[in-house]
């Protein structure tokens, strides 16, 4: 009876995946899934990542003064939904060298998702790719990714533990 459960839900599962057909890709799940990429890649300014603002369609490492790893500065394509599928499954398996540690996306479904915002949400003529659309964030934040930050002042000062105790 129960192996009769598992064959039956099985066969649903396979039903169901066949009613969601490659494709159907879809931007705004996408946008959900992109939060793993925002932490390393903004629209227009280089992270720990470079910009991908105009990225479905461009030249492989081409960004003018990131510093990419040589696998990506020389290849030759443009990245298309076959290639980023390739990178995006299993970055250092599939281009050994890169340097983008992201463990990788296993789903293709979640794949075709975040590809299909790439191609939508990060356009070049989309809304955030224009000008002053993605600003950097004001002076002393950090982003992830970027190293630095303020270094404190320090409000004691000798002078002033002189002036403590000359006072006691
Ligand atoms: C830990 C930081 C990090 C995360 C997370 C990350 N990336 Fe990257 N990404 C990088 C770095 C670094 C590079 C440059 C790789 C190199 O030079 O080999 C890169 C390169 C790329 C490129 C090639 C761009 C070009 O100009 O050729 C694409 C496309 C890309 N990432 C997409 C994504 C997507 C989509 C995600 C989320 C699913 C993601 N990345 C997550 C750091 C990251």
């Amino acid at each position: 009876m129960s192996g009769f459960r598992v064959a039956n839900f099985t066969v649903i599962l396979a039903a169901l995946s066949l009613a969601a057909p490659a494709g159907a890709a879809d931007a705004a799940r996408g946008a959900v899934l992109y939060k793993e990429c925002a932490g390393c890649h903004a629209a227009q300014r280089s992270l720990m990542g470079p910009p991908h603002c105009g990225v479905f369609g461009r030249k492989a490492g081409s960004i003018e003064g990131f510093a990419y790893s040589d696998v990506l500065r020389e290849a030759n394509f443009v990245w298309d939904d076959a290639h980023l599928h390739d990178f995006l499954t299993f970055p250092i398996m599939n281009f050994p060298g890169t340097k983008m540690g992201f463990a990788g996306m296993f789903d293709e479904n979640d794949r075709s998702d975040v590809i299909a915002f790439l191609k939508a949400e990060r356009a070049a003529d989309s809304p955030m790719c224009q000008p002053g659309a993605d600003p950097a964030p004001p002076p002393g934040t950090t982003t992830p990714g970027e190293l630095g930050g303020t270094v404190p002042t320090p409000t004691h000062g000798p002078r002033n533990d002189g002036a403590a105790k000359a006072s006691q």
